[in-house]
């Protein structure tokens, strides 16, 4: 298995051409040399690490040694200190404060606006399915997510601001993802057309963002209602938990000295959970559609259990557990195309993985991509989209870290039940109406912050 010598780049810059270029048959050629793989970027360094072992070493067992590397610091300007990006303490702090919005119990009312936003979109789809328009089901399925995580946010549909969070939501992302595979990466600060743009859009979505967390304050110092689910009162931090939203649920939350989250944080924690939160669950959910238009066995499976266990109804919460080839559907999709398809670390000491000596401020990279499509792992057969491999028989031998789409240890993903559930309601609300026919040869991989479509995901609809 570990025969072939690790990829050799140019002169001086090492890998990062090719990593430019094709990342995703980079790391994948080097997952085949070994467990630990030295990629050399020029000026740096960084070793790709293979093993699920020695993954779950860096993540969970050794984490206090690998706080999140350099390559993060490029979304400061939009995550500022949020969850994302915060470290040490303070990120445990926060992270205790805020988990309680994700937790088991609000998942049912959050699953109630997921549907909802779902069925608001409809009348759009359904005049493409009527008027054979081609559609960027990319396009369609973020202004769903946007929608669901606006309103998961602030509890309302904050209709007039959309248009302007929309946009600027997509500037960013698209910048930061150009920043992340920058040779020469300019500071925010110098004003080239591109650091204009994204910093019009940073201001005028932190302009949003103040002004609800203003509005907010004022109305409960007032003791007025909110805008917020339900529109009730929330003047302590349990009472309405289960429908509050979550801005609501972070406005509530109390340090231990009784103090509440200075304004800033509110705005690091509320941009991190848009930003992070939206276009994740939006290109995942693209992947689903295309990987099951090309494989129509699996999509009649899921037709049929959709229509066994929902009959002519929309799916809610409760009938999650009763769905279990919709979620393997979801996980295998995120197995071959998952949205955070490489993520890093930084080494604060010398350390050694599996059979290679790490040294201090090493940079450790791990990508799902890769790890996902492991033959020692996945099979002969790892390259295809098989929903029954994530089953429990299945699931059952294979290590934990031979999956891992949200990340793992203490930093895991703090929205993958919010995912995983927005995931199953937005596909199976959909397919119940419309079937979906690629307007494509194929689409290629775009690897960028996110594995997105290359050029969207053009599909036509008519009705199921
Ligand atoms: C399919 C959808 C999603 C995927 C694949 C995904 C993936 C990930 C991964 C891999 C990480 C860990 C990054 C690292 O360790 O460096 C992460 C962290 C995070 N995600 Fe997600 N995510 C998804 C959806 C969401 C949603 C819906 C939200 C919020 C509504 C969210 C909020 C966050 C936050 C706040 C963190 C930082 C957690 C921490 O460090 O404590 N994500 N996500």
């Amino acid at each position: 298995m570990t025969t072939k010598t690790a990829p050799e780049g140019v002169p001086l810059l090492g890998l990062l051409p090719r990593m430019r270029k094709d990342p995703l048959g980079l790391l994948q050629e080097a997952r085949d040399c070994g467990d630990v793989v030295p990629l050399d970027f020029g000026i740096r360094k960084a070793w790709l690490v293979n093993h699920p072992d020695l993954v779950k070493r860096v993540l969970q067992d050794n984490r206090v040694n690998y706080p999140k590397s350099v390559l993060y610091e490029k979304m400061r300007p939009a995550f500022g200190n949020g969850l994302l990006l915060s470290e040490g303490d303070f990120w445990s702090v926060q992270r205790r404060l805020i988990q309680p919005a994700f937790a088991h119990g609000r998942l049912e009312g959050m699953c109630r606006l997921m549907v909802d936003e779902t069925l608001a979109r409809l009348p759009a789809l359904e005049g493409a399915a009527t008027s054979d328009k081609v559609v960027d089901m990319a396009e369609e399925l973020s202004a769903i997510t946007l929608s669901i995580v606006v309103k998961a946010m602030f509890g309302t549909e904050l209709k007039e601001d959309m248009a302007v969070i929309a946009h600027a939501v997509e500037i960013l992302n698209e910048n930061s993802n150009r920043r992340f595979f920058s040779l020469v990466d300019l500071p925010l600060w110098i004003p080239t057309p591109r650091n204009l743009d994204s910093r019009r859009a940073l201001w005028r979505l932190e302009s949003i963002v103040y002004r609800i967390i203003r509005e907010r304050r004022a109305a409960s110092k007032t003791g007025g209602a909110t805008p917020g689910a339900e529109g009730g009162p929330r003047a302590d931090g349990n009472a309405n938990a289960q429908n509050e939203d979550l801005l609501g649920m972070l406005l509530s939350a109390r340090y231990d000295d009784g103090s509440a989250m200075s304004e800033r944080q509110l705005r690091d924690e509320v941009m991190t959970i848009f930003l992070a939160g939206h276009e994740t669950t939006a290109t995942s959910l693209a992947w689903t559609l295309y990987l099951l238009n090309r494989n129509p066995t699996a999509e009649a499976r899921l037709r049929e259990e959709l229509r066994t266990v929902l009959g002519d109804r929309d799916p809610s919460y409760s009938d999650l557990p009763r769905l279990p080839y919709l979620k393997m559907v979801n996980e295998e999709s995120m197995r071959l195309r998952p949205p955070v398809w490489s993520f890093s670390r930084s080494a604060v000491a010398e350390d050694t993985l599996g059979p290679c000596g790490i040294p201090k401020g090493g940079l450790v990279m791990m990508s799902p991509f890769a790890m996902h499509r492991d033959p020692r792992y996945w099979g002969d057969d790892a390259d295809f989209f098989r929903p029954e491999r994530f089953s429990p028989a299945e699931s059952e031998e294979r290590p934990r870290y031979a999956y891992f789409p949200f990340g793992g240890g203490p930093r895991i993903c703090v929205g993958s039940g919010f995912a995983m559930a927005e995931g199953a309601l937005v596909l199976a609300c959909l397919m119940r109406r419309f079937r979906f026919r690629l307007w494509a040869e194929s689409v290629d991989m775009k690897p960028m912050v996110t594995l997105r479509p290359l050029g969207g995901m053009p599909m036509r609809l008519s009705k199921a």
